[in-house]
């Protein structure tokens, strides 16, 4: 990807310093709301648009905030690998989901980061995951076998069978139903109120729903902090309530609950989104479902830790369907000082945008972006290897995520049980209809004909 576009004058961004060689970030002469618009409308589209209008780097006026949207992998690696620290991930996140999910990992910073971030580790050392898998195989072997048929909205099968999967192996509670329901809509509630346009408590507001959300996740998890403190158990909470740091401090009360709540949001709707990406192709390209169906065959129902990576077909297809709709399509950063990305100069307090979106179909790296083609991950063809940033469904740097290997670890237990017990399919020409505004999720739920085998 180059920077080929013409820069328009901008108002926006200030000059470099006199003497200074760095170029102007050009910007978009419409309106900011007119961008913002058209940015959650179609991202594809609107990413395009701007790379073929203003390149590469490109900025605008995002309601009174200075937006600089940096394309490809080489200001990826810029921004996330952040050497002389000038991008904060604090500032950028909490502007989007600050309220509801004050002081989870991702929005600390620089030593308090790594601080918590390797506290927040050892619930993911390879030991760890290998128990989850124990915790979470019967119940998702009992939930997918007694899925619905017929026409079915999988985003919705999906996203209940994850709130459960993270409700047992993160809290190590078995909930009611009307409980899990009603943490489920607080967590909805809690993701969706970070992109409302109207950023105040108006009642019935996105905003207003996401604060009472907040305090409903926050009431749950204070209410069982003191059994959790007094018994270890093998599920997350209780994890974060007796692990130690290197000088034996522990994460306080509010500590425990901030991370947890953060985590479990940041491991539902990736995850729901993922499988209902997986589901979809597999949908309109019966011959990759049936060749992952044929793997998962050969295994036993019951997966081991070690068996995931003997489903290679479906390693391939999860993949592509994180290249084609990353879950988190952007990552934002907040400049902390007056720095640059691929020469362009960048003032402190811009918010600097990594396009995942744009970037994954990227032409440089992978052939014909728009299709969906696994075998571009196979190691004969490895096109995500071109550049470390080309392909990062996970982001990258400090911030990585740390649920990486969980999210997929549960992802292929669940698509796993589901070929080997059921087909389905989309009628001929379906197509999935996005709503971008928030993470990208299914306008209709993705209804399929969901047959049992
Ligand atoms: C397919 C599923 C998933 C995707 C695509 C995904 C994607 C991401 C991305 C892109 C980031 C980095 C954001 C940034 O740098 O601004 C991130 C961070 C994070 N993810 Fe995930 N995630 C997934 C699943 C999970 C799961 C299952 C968990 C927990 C079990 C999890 C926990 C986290 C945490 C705690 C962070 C913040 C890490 C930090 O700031 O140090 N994620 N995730």
């Amino acid at each position: 990807m180059v920077s080929t576009g013409t820069a328009a004058k901008s108002a926006v961004f200030a000059q470099a310093p006199a003497g200074s060689d760095l170029l102007e970030v050009p910007c978009a002469q419409r309106n900011g709301i007119l961008e913002m618009m058209a940015m959650r409308r179609d991202p594809f589209a609107f990413g395009d648009e701007r790379l073929a209008r203003l390149g590469q780097v490109s900025g605008l006026n995002a309601l009174g905030v200075k937006m600089v949207i940096a394309a490809g992998p080489r200001a990826a690696d810029e921004i996330l690998m952040n050497r002389d620290k000038a991008f904060a991930n604090g500032p950028a996140w909490s502007y989007f989901i600050g309220p509801f999910f004050n002081r989870g990992i991702m929005l600390l910073d620089f030593d308090e980061h790594r601080h918590h971030r390797h506290i927040l580790q050892q619930a993911f050392t390879p030991s760890a995951l290998k128990g989850y898998m124990q915790e979470m195989q019967p119940m998702i072997a009992e939930r997918v076998a007694d899925l619905p048929t017929g026409n079915v909205k999988m985003f919705e099968q999906f996203k209940s069978l994850t709130l459960d999967v993270a409700l047992e192996v993160f809290l190590g509670l078995e909930l009611p139903k009307d409980q899990a329901d009603k943490i489920n809509k607080a967590f909805i509630d809690t993701v969706r109120a970070g992109v409302a346009y109207v950023r105040k408590p108006v009642p019935g507001g996105r905003w207003w729903k996401g604060l009472r959300g907040r305090k409903v996740l926050e009431e749950f998890f204070y209410d069982n902090i003191a059994a959790k403190r007094a018994r270890e158990t093998p599920d997350l909470f209780s994890v974060l309530c007796h692990v130690e740091g290197d000088e034996g401090e522990r994460f306080t009360d509010e500590d425990v609950v901030n991370h947890m709540i953060f985590v479990l949001m940041a491991a539902h709707d990736t995850s729901t989104i993922t499988m209902t990406q997986m589901a979809y192709r597999m949908a309109k390209s019966p011959e990759w479902q049936q060749r992952a169906r044929e793997q998962s065959l050969e295994l036993n129902p019951e997966l081991g830790y070690d068996d995931l990576g003997k489903l290679s077909v479906l390693d391939l297809v999860l993949k592509e369907s994180l290249r084609m709709c990353p879950p988190v399509p952007a990552q934002p950063r907040m400049a902390v000082k007056d720095t640059s990305v691929q020469g362009f100069f960048v003032p402190k307090g811009s918010m600097v945008t990594v396009p995942q979106m744009t970037n994954h179909r990227d032409p440089e790296f992978f052939t014909n972006p728009d299709m969906f083609d696994p075998e571009r991950f196979t190691p004969e063809r490895k096109e995500d290897k071109g550049h470390r940033m080309a392909w990062t469904p996970f982001g990258g740097g400090v911030h990585k995520c740390i649920g990486l290997y969980f999210g997929q670890m549960e992802i292929k237990t669940i698509l796993h049980h589901l070929l080997r017990n059921y087909e389905w399919s989309v009628p001929e020409g379906y197509q999935i209809p996005m709503d971008y505004s928030a993470l990208p999720v299914p306008k209709d739920k993705l209804p399929v004909d969901l047959r049992r085998r």
